[in-house]
């Protein structure tokens, strides 16, 4: 097999805040067998290397001096089953939504609550993806990946893995040092229905309809489709921010002054903030400069409104990071990996 990079590749269309901006090498592997080899190769001993899946997650402020491996690895198989689980093998390159839907139509519970995030199934348990209540670690068995320094395949366990919120080993220790390829998940035959997140249950009434997996899926998809926007339309990465988590007792002084702060129970002494809404209340929300903005109905969420660079969104993002500061004393920090 010989390998073909291909020179100033164009990032825009692999990132979804539709960042324009070039890697001076870039090739897209498919299978485990292909990118050992692309990693054994002598461009790698002298490039530096990103590798990308669905783009995300990612604010590129500059273009790549070195090599973009795009992760395309594909499959979803039943490796095991009996009369109340299955356990599902999915390569890290299938798109995360994809995976989602074809486990709810085959009537697998766990991830329903995860419809439409975007970005790939290899991408979910380095960040330990979580919305309405859900998050993958309570379905992940086992992660596979490459050692980028030894190229050699390794199986790490859910226990090994670390998880926490949005984070794992794969931010940690091993940040930087792996290739996840597969990810194998375990989910319940049996719906397993939670909809301790308010805004479910109230769609789930809008909707008329009882709890199952593909009626919970459902009600995320609309709550995120009115609430949040899509890149297609317009360049975003989500939740640019990650929810501060803060001691009780500078919440609870907060919790004087605004009485309405929205802060969920973290551990004993701990609170987590919603960063949105302390966002929101230092008055971003909707806010627009040039061709970046915070968007109006989630005041998380930075977005290109067309022709950004990267740079002018991490300037707006350390703006908002500071007034955070300056009014409430928290520190935010992004939940995006800034290139
Ligand atoms: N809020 C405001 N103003 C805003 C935004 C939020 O007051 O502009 C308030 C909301 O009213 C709500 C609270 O803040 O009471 C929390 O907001 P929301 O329910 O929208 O959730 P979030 O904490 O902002 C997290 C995840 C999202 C996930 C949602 C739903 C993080 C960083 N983000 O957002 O994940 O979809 O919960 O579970 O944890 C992502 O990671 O990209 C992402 C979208």
């Amino acid at each position: 097999m010989k390998l073909s990079f291909h020179k100033n590749y164009p990032l825009e269309q692999l990132n979804t805040f539709r960042i324009s901006a070039k890697a001076k090498l870039f090739y897209e592997f498919e299978d485990e067998k292909s990118l050992i080899k692309t990693l054994k190769s002598d461009v790698l001993k002298k490039e530096k290397l990103l590798i990308l899946g669905g783009g995300s997650n990612i604010l590129i402020t500059k273009d790549f001096d070195g090599v973009v491996l795009k992760n395309s690895i594909k499959g979803i198989n039943i490796i095991t089953e009996n009369k109340d689980r299955a356990q599902i093998e999915v390569g890290s390159g299938v798109n995360w939504h994809d995976f989602v839907m074809w486990s709810v139509n085959k009537n697998l519970s766990g991830i329903e609550n995860l419809a439409l995030i975007p970005g790939l199934v290899g991408a979910a348990p380095i960040q330990n993806i979580g919305a309405y209540g859900v998050e993958v670690k309570d379905s992940i068995l086992d992660v596979h990946y490459i050692d980028i320094q030894n190229k050699t395949k390794n199986t790490i366990s859910n226990n090994e893995c670390n998880f926490s919120y949005r984070n794992s080993i794969f931010k940690c220790e091993l940040k930087n040092k792996v290739i996840i390829t597969k990810v194998i998940f375990q989910l319940s035959k049996k719906d397993l229905n939670q909809i301790s997140y308010g805004a479910i249950k109230s769609e789930l009434e809008l909707l008329k309809e009882e709890p199952s997996c593909k009626t919970i899926c459902k009600a995320v998809i609309n709550i995120r489709t009115k609430k949040l926007p899509n890149p297609n339309v317009l360049g975003n990465s989500g939740s640019f921010f990650k929810n501060p988590i803060i001691s009780n007792d500078l919440f609870n002084n907060l919790k004087i002054e605004y009485p309405e702060i929205i802060g969920y129970k973290h551990s004993a002494s701990h609170t987590k903030v919603a960063a949105g809404w302390l966002i929101d209340k230092a008055g971003w929300k909707g806010y627009k400069e040039k061709n970046v903005g915070v968007y109006k109905k989630q005041a998380l969420v930075l977005v290109n409104h067309g022709g950004a660079n990267g740079q002018e969104i991490l300037d707006l993002a350390n703006k908002i990071s500071e007034s955070i500061f300056n009014k409430f004393k928290i520190n935010i920090h992004p939940e995006v990996n800034i290139i």
